[in-house]
């Protein structure tokens, strides 16, 4: 199903680069909490979108080797027309994160790099796609996991609330997921989370891989 989002971001060039004004928004605040936990190495990112996360933080964070990747093979020309001739970029690949399974294909990742996918989908989804990411991970590897998110059960405004209610009647399998929840999904699938701050009630959950 494709949902009606508020800004998915219309082509801005002849290559097919979207600029969604969220991922502007919140690109700047992402890479500086990326820069300050210290990201490096390899790192998967799922539901890249347009790309604009990835060209950002690689262009910003020299030696990252930085896989993106999306559900829709229709974003793949924006993502590889934002990363082209980015260092560290690798050519966009199709993945779908809520496949069981797929964790397969990109062993031994010191990072994993999530932006506003889990409002998007089912919790059955959303426990496949962190178990699937945390399984990506070398021991002490990461998964950042960036969105908006219920606090006991409540939106943080009324935008939030507002949002979340679109999305629910779109699909009622779907809508903002509630952090601690969201916690144990983490905790159940081997990674040891906690929260930073970002602007606008959103949050950074961080989760470390505790076993191998
Ligand atoms: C709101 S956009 C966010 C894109 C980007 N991360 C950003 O913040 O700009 C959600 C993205 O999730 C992707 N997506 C939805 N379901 C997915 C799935 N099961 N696996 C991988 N990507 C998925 C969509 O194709 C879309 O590009």
């Amino acid at each position: 199903m494709s949902l009606r989002l508020p800004d998915s971001g219309t082509a801005t060039g002849p290559d097919g680069r979207r600029l969604p004004p969220s991922a502007e928004r919140n690109a700047g605040p992402i890479l500086e909490a990326l820069r300050a936990e210290g990201l490096h190495g390899r790192v998967l990112e799922i539901a890249s979108g347009s790309g604009y996360h990835a060209a950002r933080i690689t262009a910003a964070l020299p030696g990252l080797i930085w896989q993106p990747t999306d559900l829709d093979p229709a974003n793949l020309a924006s993502i590889a027309a934002w990363t082209a001739g980015t260092e560290g970029a690798l050519p966009p690949v199709v993945l779908d994160a809520a496949r069981p399974g797929w964790h397969r294909d990109f062993p031994a990742q010191e990072a994993a790099v999530i932006i506003n996918l889990l409002h998007l989908i089912s919790e059955t989804a959303a426990q496949v796609v962190l178990s699937e990411a945390a399984r990506v991970l070398a021991p002490e590897g990461r998964l950042f996991l960036y969105g908006p998110f219920l606090r006991e059960g409540l939106a943080t405004s009324e935008g939030d609330a507002a949002f979340d209610a679109s999305l629910r009647a779109q699909d009622p399998a779907i809508g903002y997921k509630d952090v601690a929840e969201v916690e144990g999904w983490m905790r159940a699938a081997g990674l040891s989370p906690r929260r930073r701050d970002m602007p606008a009630n959103n949050l950074l959950v961080i989760g470390t891989k505790t076993n191998s």
